[in-house]
């Protein structure tokens, strides 16, 4: 079947009873019908606090907590007085039981090569690790920073911190030695865990050469740790006392290492993501609260058994990999799957190939990658059985119809259910998702909210709306897993959350509610855009810009794309007597690749006399917009004089 539209792809479904899901999946572990969804959604928010106490009953704590809740809004504080390990309760608390052997981790590296990692060696390798950092003086609260390849020792990593209280701050392997030392700096890192390399696409990344050239801004910066991965490493330096091989130093650790309890609230991590201003904002999870909800949402709405393999697509560096490929499947003792390379390479087939070698139970990925296998045509995951697949998810970007039944048929082959799953860097775990085997799914819907979750949809004065009609998505309690604060910056916190919409945690999101309570996600209605999955912020991508000598002023927007969700396009207005071309173009992308990351690279650039303004001299980014998707034409696409004509003329619907 061909179908264009929503309301066919709603047909064929209902007319082939996809929204019923198959039986196999009735078997969900705890909720099987929405009756049962609706009872103790109900109950869950009703008395938040029982509901949650009785799941964090479920895993292991030293000691027991006092308070539940503890909510000075908007400072939230989760099982106040109780004490655990996060690390204690992915591993130890499986060494006692079957899953002592088990897989917890299978990587395959780009080239092929794979590692097996059980509880039992992933322990010993975790053991090790918190050794070597206590031995290099990192102590309980002092920040770590983790900029690797998607291979195991990321995992070993973020597991060695959180076992000894160290906050690891993961930055992702394709941001750039500026980016890297910006955010190492905001959080003071004294060590580095990096790599020699990382296979991306056949070519190598220069790891180490970035955290040396980050390196000298770095103060607080004592030890670089540095794995090998590579036969021949890229260039780089050598600092006798401060650089260090990972080998060397884990040869001679103990495996022995007791796992400290740690406060509730303690700091887990600092993850770095995109704001409405220039300057990334380092967001602050802390222990108990984000283990219980990392732990349930994974077990409920991926529906986990302990027979499953669960592939979750993200790299680390975001929150995904947090807890979807680290935390989540291992608190619950399944066995998480990680590829290092990219979706395509060295074959179009290569994802379906590897669902098929190691048995992947539940895929999850990002709508873009969807869109772009679904471009490559039909026949590459035809040649593969996918038979163990059993269920798909999709994070990061609302999903098109189009994509979500090509998903559907072309990969869950019309039997898997689709959980889309809504969550943020800041909310740490999924706070809207179908429940396979009890909320039915509509392609493109979210649909409703986990347990003990109040998502609502509002006007800017926080009053609810009406079904069907769009507003800001916001949330009206706290949850387990929610930030607590953006590092080293309170105030920023409460005024970039808690302050737009009275009383209301804002997301940022623009939603609609449909008749049935369904949420809709229509995408960022901040400075944030969306592109592939990847949150960017504009002011950042702007900084970058206006950092290039020729460049006097930059604004850039979002445009609509088929492949990434969004796209970004820059308007730039040069120094005098700088002459537009071609080659500034590319070098004001590859300027932006340098700053920031190849991920932040401009798709479009567009040269103008000026920017549009309004009388009071903001920048009419609806105008551009609306310019960036074409859909008005202003002289030609190089230089773009009659912007400020334009401008009159919208001035006033922009202010
Ligand atoms: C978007 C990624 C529609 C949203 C986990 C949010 C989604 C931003 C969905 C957070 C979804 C995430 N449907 N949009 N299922 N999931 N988003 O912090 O705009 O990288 O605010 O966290 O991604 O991106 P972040």
């Amino acid at each position: 079947m061909k179908a264009t539209s929503q309301t066919e792809i709603h047909s064929y479904l209902q007319e082939n009873r996809i929204f019923s899901p198959p039986d196999a999946f009735s078997a969900n572990a705890q909720i099987s019908s929405m009756e049962e969804y609706r009872a103790l959604y109900d109950r869950s928010i009703r008395d938040p606090e029982e509901f949650w106490s009785q799941i964090a009953e479920q895993l292991h704590w030293f000691r027991r907590w006092e308070n539940t809740l503890v909510w000075d809004p908007p400072f939230a504080q989760w099982f106040v007085g109780g004490q655990t390990n996060l690390a204690y309760n992915c591993l130890d608390r499986h060494l006692l039981t079957a899953r002592r052997n088990k897989a917890a981790l299978i990587w395959e590296g780009e080239n092929g090569e794979s590692r097996t990692l059980t509880y039992f060696e992933l322990h010993r390798e975790v053991c090790k690790l918190a050794n070597v950092l206590t031995d290099l003086g990192v102590k309980h609260g002092y920040r770590v920073g983790i900029y690797l390849p998607l291979i195991p020792e990321a995992v070993i990593s973020m597991l060695a911190c959180a076992r000894i209280g160290a906050v690891h701050s993961v930055v992702f392997g394709g941001f750039s030695a500026e980016a890297l030392r910006e955010r190492m700096n905001d959080a003071a890192a004294t060590v580095i865990i990096t790599a020699d390399g990382g296979w991306r696409r056949g070519g190598v990344i220069a790891l180490k050469q970035s955290v040396d050239e980050a390196a000298t801004g770095i103060p607080s910066l004592r030890h670089i740790i540095v794995v090998k991965r590579l036969d021949h490493a890229a260039p780089h330096s050598w600092v006798e006392g401060r650089d260090h091989w990972w080998h060397r130093l884990l040869a001679v650790a103990s495996a022995q290492h007791d796992a400290p309890p740690l406060d509730a609230e303690h700091p887990l991590f600092i993850l770095y993501t995109s704001g409405t201003t220039g300057k990334p904002k380092g967001i602050v999870h802390t222990t108990g609260g984000y283990m219980t909800q990392s732990y349930l949402t994974t077990k409920w709405i991926f529906d986990i058994r302990d027979t499953d393999t669960f592939w979750c697509t993200a790299e680390v560096g975001w929150v995904t990999g947090h807890s979807y490929v680290v935390y989540g499947p291992l608190l619950n003792g399944a066995t998480t799957f990680m590829y290092e390379g990219a979706p395509m390479h060295p074959a179009p087939d290569r994802w379906w190939s590897l669902i098929d070698r190691w048995g992947i139970n539940i895929l999850y990925t990002a709508p873009t990658a969807i869109r772009a296998f679904m471009r490559q045509g039909d026949s590459y995951p035809a040649k593969h059985q996918l038979a163990s697949l059993r269920l798909l998810g999709t994070v990061g970007e609302p999903i098109n119809p189009e994509a979500w039944m090509w998903y559907h048929q072309h990969i869950g082959r019309e039997r898997c259910p689709i959980v889309d799953t809504w969550w943020q860097t800041e909310t740490g775990a999924i706070l809207i998702s179908p429940l396979p085997g009890a909320v039915p799914t509509k392609p493109g819907s979210a649909t409703l909210p986990f347990f003990g979750i109040v998502p609502d949809v509002v006007n800017r004065d926080g009053e609810s709306l009406p079904a069907g009609e769009g507003g800001f998505l916001v949330l009206r309690s706290p949850w387990p897993a929610m930030l607590r604060t953006i590092h080293r910056d309170a105030e920023r916190y409460a005024k970039q959350y808690w302050s737009d919409i009275p009383g209301c945690y804002f997301t940022g999101d623009g939603a609609r509610r449909d008749a049935d309570g369904y949420f809709w996600l229509m995408g960022r209605v901040d400075d944030v855009i969306n592109v592939a999955g990847h949150r960017l912020g504009t002011a950042e991508i702007e900084s970058a810009l206006v950092s290039h000598p020729q460049v006097a002023e930059a604004a850039v927007v979002g445009r609509p794309d088929e492949l990434k969700g969004t796209a970004i396009a820059a308007f730039v207005t040069l120094e005098a007597g700088t002459k537009p071309s071609q080659l500034l173009k590319q070098e004001l992308r590859d300027h932006v690749a340098h700053e920031i990351g190849s991920i932040a690279r401009p798709e479009d650039i567009r040269f103008a006399e000026t920017l549009p303004k309004t009388r009071s001299g903001k920048i009419m980014r609806r105008l551009l917009r609306d310019l960036a998707a074409g859909q008005e034409t202003v002289g030609d696409t190089t230089t773009l004089e009659d912007l400020s004509v334009l401008a009159c003329l919208r001035e006033d619907e922009e202010t």
